[in-house]
């Protein structure tokens, strides 16, 4: 929500009060309910756990962004992501996550693309500083699987963990693999 880990303690600490502008984002972001945020009273919650899930998905979805948008023709965008990957690019990405230091862990998803993962993934990994951060991968793919994804990941960035658990599956299953998906976060 870009807010920095000080603002947070000298709220913590009393030191600053809450604006009524933070309340709001944090009602709008995880759905919380701002009666009960205020007084206490109440739910903690006023929206259903799947849509407050989507709305945090949707905000941070928009990480990764290229600059310039694949074409519509599949054969073109797949044309356009085997030159990348053959020229070893790195796509321009919108913008930056300008609070990264904010986030100690970060779960990173991508599709499987020519064996690995698309380039601006790597734009991302490379232009922000991910030292000692943890990184939970997950990964859609068309039957091949992780394939070199995560050794390439692991080269880009040596100096944070990736935890060795990474969930994969596969396009068509993408509909199904709720409960895959809950095991997952359960054992990781
Ligand atoms: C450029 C490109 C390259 C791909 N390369 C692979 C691949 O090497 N192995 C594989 O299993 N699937 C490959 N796929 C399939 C994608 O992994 C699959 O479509 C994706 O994970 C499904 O997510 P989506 O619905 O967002 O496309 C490729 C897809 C594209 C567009």
């Amino acid at each position: 929500m870009k807010i920095s880990r000080s603002m947070i303690s000298s709220i913590e600490e009393g030191k600053r009060e809450v604006k009524d502008r933070l309340i709001s984002l944090v009602c709008f972001v995880f759905g919380a309910n701002e009666h009960w945020i205020k007084t206490g009273k109440g739910t903690m919650f006023d929206t259903p756990k799947n849509e407050r899930l989507e709305r945090i998905i949707y905000k941070f979805k928009n990480w990764i962004k290229e600059t310039y948008p694949y074409s519509s023709d599949y054969n073109k965008f797949l044309d356009r992501a085997a030159e990348e990957k053959a020229k070893n690019t790195r796509p321009e990405l919108t913008g930056l996550v300008k609070n990264i230091d904010a986030y100690d862990v970060l779960f990173l998803g991508y599709p499987n693309w020519w064996y690995s993962a698309p380039m601006a993934l790597f734009s991302f990994l490379e232009q922000h500083d991910l030292s000692g951060k943890t990184v939970i991968l997950f990964c859609t793919h068309g039957t091949g699987g992780l394939a070199r994804s995560v050794r390439d990941i692991n080269a880009a960035i040596p100096n944070s963990t990736i935890i060795e658990n990474v969930f994969d599956v596969f396009r068509d299953d993408v509909a199904s693999a709720q409960p895959n998906v809950k095991k997952w976060l359960t054992n990781l």
